[in-house]
């Protein structure tokens, strides 16, 4: 099967979140599997300087408001890319989203209609003379109207499935926007990609796509509520029959604790002894005390309402008051990057909180730490939770999401069952968050205990094999249909 997947971020190139590494690693696993996979992406600065191999293809005239080239190319992964080079459009370096201010580009709605209306015309065969795609695979709002352009072209069309990686992202704009798109007025509709009165990109993905999946069987029930559609959940349940949740994998080449260079010292399932030297140069490097018997927890995340770490900021003192250590790696809102750098000044040698983006360090984090916090109030599917089991680090997480589908609470039925390779937490609350804490610092003072979770953790397949066999058979399912 041909399928080109059309994104905006694409681990190693350009990455904000968990999108990026699921475009980085899904159309390889596809690829492995027999398929030709390929991604559309956005020239940006940061991946024309990275992508290799890149070829003109052909020059695309007044793309919204400017001529712009397609490129062909090559990720340093393998992955075979086209590039929409439209400097009009993407010659912008930082947040592809955002400006310098924080503040989202005002331009946004006409750069990823570009991004779209061009994902259409290749998959459709008008770009590249040689290549045209059997699947239209689109992520997200930055990809949701690409659906809806290619059902402007003439028949017959590539199938297309529409992903979901984050329903609070929905790509809402003015509905005095809708005349730079150069769609028909038909469409802004309650029907189309009218949403109260303004354009909605991720609804137009849903509508106009034979398929919308998200990235975790509970986030698809959630997101087909009142409560968990953030105002598309009727629309998503009226689809129920085309909508289904596939629970990510990670690039387990990219996470290899047995190979990472971003490690002190390399360790496995099978030679273990690794993963200590890592706590101690971990420690050692973030100014912690050294000592391998205080349970050292972590964060890496976006550090936002979403991921529940203001929770978690008040519960510092109930992790240091108990021994525990707590390393934070993140970037995102000034209130909390405030709140854990304060921490971080005041319990010197006990919380180290790094406040940016680093990717290595992210990898020593994984390898050092005892366990992983992830107290989301939602989580579509969440990725450091499958790390953190990859590198022998227990994750605690909220029951929600993608979070309550990869993660076994240890409690005493699953020890008994030799089950169990986190623990849980629910609802999400400050109360259940500490209980949840409670209950790790039990687990780590139980030696045989605490190593048989760690090697349940890294024994699990968060490999993208079984998930990439689920998205062909969706395709596989879609192609056989000939309406
Ligand atoms: P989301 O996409 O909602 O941010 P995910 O858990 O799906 O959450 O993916 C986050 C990805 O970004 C993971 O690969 C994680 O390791 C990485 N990440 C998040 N914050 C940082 C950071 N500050 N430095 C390095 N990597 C980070
Ligand atoms: C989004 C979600 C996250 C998910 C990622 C990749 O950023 O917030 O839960 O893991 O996309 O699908």
């Amino acid at each position: 099967m041909r399928v080109l997947f059309v994104a905006s971020e694409c681990f190693p190139l350009i990455k904000t979140g968990g999108l990026a590494d699921v475009i980085g690693a899904l159309p390889r696993a596809l690829t492995a599997a027999g398929d030709d996979a390929r991604v559309l992406l956005p020239a940006f600065p940061a991946v024309k300087n990275a992508a290799l191999k890149q070829k003109k293809m052909s020059e695309i005239k007044d793309i919204i408001g400017g001529d712009a080239v397609l490129l062909s190319a090559t990720a340093p992964t393998g992955v075979k890319l086209y590039l929409l080079d439209a400097p009009h459009l993407f010659d912008v370096a930082g947040n592809p989203y955002q400006g310098a201010d924080g503040n989202d580009r005002p331009d946004n709605h006409k750069r990823f209609a570009a991004l779209a209306k061009v994902g259409a015309s290749l998959a459709h065969g008008q770009l590249d003379g040689k290549w045209q795609a059997d699947i239209l695979h689109a992520h997200d709002w930055q990809a949701g109207l690409a659906s809806a352009y290619l059902s402007l072209l003439p028949a017959p069309r590539p199938k297309t499935v529409f992903t979901i990686h984050n329903l609070a992202f929905q790509g809402l704009f003015p509905k005095t926007t809708f005349g730079d798109l150069g769609l028909p007025s038909s469409m802004f509709n309650q029907s189309g990609l009218e949403y109260w009165d303004q354009v909605g990109f991720l609804k137009a993905g849903i509508i106009y796509s034979d398929h919308t999946t998200t990235v975790s069987p509970t986030y698809a029930r959630e997101i087909q509520t009142d409560d968990g559609g953030m105002g598309l959940g009727g629309l998503l349940k009226s689809r129920a029959a085309h909508v289904s949740g596939i629970t990510n994998g990670i690039d387990t080449e990219v996470w290899d604790p047995e190979v990472d260079a971003s490690l002190a010292a390399p360790f496995s399932l099978k030679v273990p002894a690794g993963k200590a030297k890592n706590k101690t140069a971990l420690q050692q490097q973030l100014g912690l005390e050294v000592d391998k018997d205080a349970p050292l927890f972590c964060v890496i995340s976006r550090l936002t309402e979403q991921k529940g770490l203001d929770l978690l900021a008040g519960a510092i003192p109930h992790i240091i008051g108990n021994g525990g250590q707590l390393a934070v790696l993140g970037t995102g809102d000034k209130d909390l990057e405030a709140a854990f750098q304060k921490a971080g000044q005041s319990h010197k040698g006990r919380i180290a909180t790094i406040i940016g983006y680093d990717e290595p360090l992210a990898h020593l984090i994984q390898a050092g730490a005892d366990a992983i916090f992830v107290p989301s109030r939602f989580e579509p599917c969440g990725l450091t939770q499958l790390c953190a089991l990859r590198y022998g680090t227990v994750p605690i997480v909220a029951r929600v999401g993608g979070l309550a589908d990869t993660i076994v609470d240890t409690n005493d039925a699953a020890l008994m069952a030799g089950a169990g390779n986190g623990i849980q937490f629910s609802p999400v609350t400050f109360d259940s968050l500490i209980a949840a804490i409670d209950r790790f610092f039990a687990l780590f003072r139980d030696k045989r205990t605490f190593s048989a979770i760690r090697k349940r953790g890294m024994k699990q397949d968060v490999s993208w094999q079984q998930p990439a066999d689920r998205y062909r058979q969706i395709y596989l399912t879609l192609l056989n249909h000939t309406n």
